[in-house]
Formats: C-alpha cells, structure tokens, sequence
C-alpha cells in the first residue's frame, strides 16, 4: 500500500463504506449478480488489513439494508447464507488480526436464527479485540435506527424535553460507536441510500467509480488522502 499521500497522524477514526456494485462487476462478466456479491468478500478484507495498517479504529460496513428485502428472493437468499457462511470461514482470522466485530440494524422475524447465531458467536469470540471495531450494518436502515431510538426513549418515558440529540445519541444501535469521519460509496452512485443517517451529519464523503469487489486497502488510502485535503468546519469557521 502506498502512503506516500497519507499523514497517518491524521487518520479518520471512524470511516463507514457503502459496498455497493456488486451486482455489475458480475454482470460485466457474463457472472450471476450473486457472484458479485461472492468477490465482494476478497475487498472487504483487504479493506480491513487497510484499515489496520492505516490505524483506522472504527470501520462500519453496509452489507444489506432495510431496503434490500424488495430484491429477488433468490438474491436475498443468498446474501443470507453468504454472510452466514463468511462469518463461520473468517471470524477466526478476524479475531487473529485483533478485530472487534459488532453488528447494528434490526434483527427481525426475517433474519434467519442461524444468521443471528453466527453474529453473536463473531461478537462473542472477538469482543476483546482493540485494533479495530468492524460494525457490519445487516438490515439496517438509518430511518428505522432513529425510530427505534426514539421509540426507546419514550418506552422508557422520556417527555419531549427529554428527546435530546445526545439522548438519541446514547439510544442508537451502538452507543459506543462515534459519528463517522469519512464515508466512502463504491460503485459510481452518489447516494447515502440510508446508511447511517445521525451518524454521517457532518462526514466527509468519498465517492468512487471502482466497484466493490475490485475495492482494495490501496484505494482505502486514497480515499483518506483526499479526506486529509478536506475542511471541516462543522458549521463553524475554519481558523
Ligand atoms: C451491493 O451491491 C451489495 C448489496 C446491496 C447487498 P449491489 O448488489 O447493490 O450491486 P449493484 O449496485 O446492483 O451493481
Ligand atoms: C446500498 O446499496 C446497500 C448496500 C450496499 C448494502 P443499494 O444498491 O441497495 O442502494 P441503491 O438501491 O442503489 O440506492
Ligand atoms: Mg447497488
């Protein structure tokens, strides 16, 4: 990995990516769109090994949203036991490379149990691990986490005074994750498509043409060169 672009004493700590364009690397080839969703598995984790080399400590990951349901039965299918089975192939590499792995979005009725219990083992077998925290978002919706928060709060009897941006913070899928530094979107699409909507506020965004299972950690560095070009104000002024 090239760094020569990168000061790695100015590293994002929190940097959040939209895999997305899986389904078009395959078509590309002639392939079914699930073995795009199969390749995208190499570019996740190259972006991890990234990530570490980089000193990146949060990395939060879109790997199927609230909206991906209207897709095909067949792909949803699929994307169930893929993830299923890439848990089961990869948690012990992850925990060897000193990897947190956390998951946030709604476990409902459709997400299968052995799903479920393949998430709680990678949470489990790896919950010591400081290096890096990976947050896979697994029918996730940025909506429906600002609607579960709130409905959280006034279940707990919150009055309108008590709705606070910090008692929404504290409220979200994991509280202890921080607002996102930089969000990188694969694929050519300039769009949030849900993804984290509290937590992105005042992101830098990075949108690059390069397909997910093409991503690698080469292109993670640079998507944090051009982050460290950027200046964030936070509505404020910039000295
Ligand atoms: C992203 O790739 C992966 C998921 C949404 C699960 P897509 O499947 O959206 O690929 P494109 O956008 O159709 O190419
Ligand atoms: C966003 O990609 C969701 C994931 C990458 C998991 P989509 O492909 O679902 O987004 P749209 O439909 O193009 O907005
Ligand atoms: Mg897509």
């Amino acid at each position: 990995m090239d760094l020569s672009r990168v000061d790695l004493q100015q590293v994002p700590s929190h940097v959040a990516c939209v895999m997305d364009g899986n389904g078009r690397w395959a078509e590309r080839r002639g392939l079914k769109r699930t073995d795009g969703h199969a390749a995208g598995e190499e570019a996740l984790f190259d972006a991890v090994h990234g990530a570490l080399e980089l000193g990146v400590e949060w990395m939060t990951v879109y790997a199927f949203s609230t909206e991906n349901w209207r897709r095909p039965v067949d792909e949803v299918r699929y994307l169930m036991r893929f993830n299923e089975s890439l848990l089961m192939r990869r948690v012990d590499e992850l925990e060897e490379l000193g990897v947190r792995v956390r998951f946030i979005g709604r476990r409902d009725w459709r997400v299968p149990k052995r799903l479920i219990n393949r998430m709680d083992e990678s949470i489990a077998k790896t919950a010591h691990n400081t290096k890096l925290t990976l947050t896979i978002a697994f029918n996730y919706g940025g909506r429906a986490e600002i609607i579960d928060a709130v409905r959280e709060l006034v279940a707990a009897g919150a009055g309108p005074d008590q709705i606070t941006e910090q008692a929404i913070t504290s409220h979200l899928y994991d509280p202890d994750m921080p607002a996102v530094d930089l969000m990188v979107r694969t694929s050519g699409e300039y769009r949030i498509s849900n993804f984290l909507l509290w937590e992105l506020a005042y992101s830098e965004l990075v949108f690059v043409d390069t397909l997910w299972p093409d991503f690698r950690r080469q292109h993670l560095a640079d998507a944090v060169a051009e982050f460290q070009q950027r200046t964030r104000r936070f509505g404020g002024l910039s000295n």
